[in-house]
């Protein structure tokens, strides 16, 4: 990839490389099989050969490989979840763990590896990385569109319009009763998905763990915006904002407001599934072939990302390590609409 964002990199094309391994970890997010057909794919056509890793890195652990051909990767693009399966893996934390990991690598015969997921999972590859002569190269993979470095995980797109999708159902029953509800949605440290889709649904109030303003907010709304029962209210709150999600909020407003009429909506895991957008098809395309092309340019510990519609290598020590900002200017519009 020649971009001017990306590293450059003209050496030739290593010839020692063999055989890949592809895996998906932690939470999964609608796109992946997409991204594992694109490496697959890109890979076979560069004359490597692949195998797959299922159940993440518990899998690597127990060498629970499958090889993979072309046909393997066909009728998939269009699914949500992973055929390779995912997991969060305790034993992955442990250099026991990694030590097995690696052992079954070699056994195998895989010479790098890539693997698609969010910080979690990049985390594990570059400590592994450092502990052993294995090559690592990510495609992030989250609906929480957190990681640094990119504008983009696969994903995010597919797991926004069900929310949005969903909340507008919420609204419609809202209006009705004149309810105030209070939507959580997905985000453990991230607010981009409830920030987002928040503005979407027109919601009253946004809190997310990256602005503590928006508490100030939800006081003004519930003591002068929500005026009777002629209106209704969407605040939509990030799992991961302080006080504490959903119910917590719920629990504060009713002890403060015993006279409002108000429910809660815990979306959950809804918000992971579903057949992937068009968009997260063709990132998880554009990412899955750049990450082939990465190791076959001999990069290690890298993230594949997307920067204004470019394809762009990071490092995995900056990935994880900083955080991915967001334009907390969205907040002040959604407050200048919301009169
Ligand atoms: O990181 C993706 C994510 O969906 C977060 O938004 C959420 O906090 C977490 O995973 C839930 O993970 P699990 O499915 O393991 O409970």
């Amino acid at each position: 990839m020649t971009d001017k964002n990306s590293i450059q990199n003209d050496s030739p094309k290593r010839t020692k490389l063999r055989k890949i391994g592809v895996f998906t970890s932690g939470g999964d997010a609608p796109g992946m099989n997409a991204a594992i057909r694109a490496v697959t794919r890109a890979a076979i056509a560069n004359k490597l050969k692949v195998v797959g890793i299922r159940r993440g890195y518990q899998g690597m652990i127990e060498g629970d490989f499958v090889p993979m051909k072309s046909a393997d990767v066909s009728g998939i693009i269009q699914l949500g979840g992973t055929i390779l399966r995912t997991a969060r893996s305790n034993e992955f934390r442990t250099s026991e763990g990694r030590q097995k990991a690696w052992q079954q690598l070699q056994k195998a015969g895989i010479d790098a590896v890539v693997v698609i997921g969010g910080d979690g999972s990049f985390t594990g590859a570059l400590t592994m990385s450092q502990e052993y002569n294995i090559s690592f190269v990510g495609i992030p993979a989250t609906i929480d569109n957190d990681m640094y470095g990119t504008d983009y995980t696969i994903g995010y797109e597919t797991a926004l319009n069900s929310v949005v999708c969903a909340v507008d159902k919420i609204r419609d029953t809202a209006v009705s009763h004149g309810r105030i509800f209070i939507v959580e949605v997905m985000g453990r440290e991230a607010g981009l998905l409830a920030l987002n889709s928040g503005i979407a649904c027109g919601a009253e109030v946004i809190l997310i763990p990256e602005s503590k303003e928006q508490h100030d907010e939800l006081k003004r709304f519930l003591e002068k915006g929500y005026k009777n029962r002629d209106r209704s209210g969407i605040i939509m709150v990030a799992e991961g904002d302080e006080p504490g999600g959903a119910l917590n909020i719920a629990e504060q407003v009713r002890k403060e407001h015993p006279d409002l009429d108000v429910r809660v909506s815990i979306l959950g895991h809804i918000q992971r599934g579903g057949s992937p957008t068009a968009n997260d098809r063709v990132n998880a395309t554009k990412m899955g072939v750049a990450a082939v092309d990465a190791l076959l340019d001999d990069q290690k510990s890298i993230m594949i990302g997307l920067d204004n519609g470019k394809i762009v290598q990071v490092p995995f020590n900056k990935a994880v390590k900083l955080n991915h900002s967001i334009d907390c200017n969205l907040l002040d519009i959604q407050k200048m609409l919301n009169i």
